[in-house]
């Protein structure tokens, strides 16, 4: 497979960036149908954005606080998308909304992974460790991996995958956390692997 008949790929990530991580691995596989073109954070210290540059992929900070103009943030943003060629976007703990001009040209294109089994225990102000915490107190007997089209709304579009964990006596928010990226790391770069793969059939 040529490289330039790959799909590309901008992972968007606000903190440590392991399930980039995960994706970055998955693209430099011989078989990958994706590549990652940039990993584009809102955080400009964002321990991804190193990820990303160890492995030579474009880090890009593009922070909406640091404009006064919206607008030009959204320019600047899908001129950034335009410029490294990208077909596919995949939220990995980003944790900004995504501007809506976005979401419309990437329509169906654009997906994230939320660590508990959605609807339950997403929308604003549901992200790491927290999540876990709401799950445990609500006395759960499972929770999980979900993988969703990106919307308007935080954590509200079409369910495309879940995957459940069983919550064992004596979890806590660290082991059920760890537990869960362990499935994510395996179930994330799988599903863009096979996006990836339909969307190259399509061409
Ligand atoms: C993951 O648990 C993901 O589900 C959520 O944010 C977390 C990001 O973790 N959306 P990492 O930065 O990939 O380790």
């Amino acid at each position: 497979m040529e490289k330039e008949q790959k799909i590309r790929l901008a992972i968007f990530a606000s903190g440590t960036g392991t399930n980039a991580e995960a994706i970055i691995h998955r693209s430099l596989r011989i078989d990958s149908a994706f590549t990652v073109a940039c990993v584009i954070s809102n955080r400009k210290d964002a321990e991804v954005l190193k990820k990303a540059a160890l492995f030579n992929i474009p880090a890009i900070y593009c922070n909406p606080d640091a404009y006064e103009d919206q607008s030009q943030y959204v320019d600047d943003l899908l001129a950034t998308l335009r410029h490294h060629q990208v077909d596919l976007i995949a939220l990995a703990g980003y944790l900004r909304k995504i501007p809506s001009a976005v979401i419309e040209q990437y329509k169906g294109r654009i997906f994230n992974i939320h660590p508990a089994l959605l609807p339950k225990y997403g929308g604003k102000g549901m992200y790491g460790r927290r999540v876990h915490e709401a799950v445990l107190q609500a006395g759960e007997s499972e929770s999980g991996v979900t993988i969703h089209e990106v919307t308007e709304e935080y954590d509200a579009g079409p369910i495309l995958l879940q995957q459940k964990v069983r919550i064992d006596q004596n979890e806590t928010p660290e082991t059920l956390e760890k537990k869960i990226k362990q499935i994510e790391h395996r179930t994330y770069p799988e599903f863009l692997q096979q996006i990836a793969q339909k969307m190259k059939g399509a061409q």
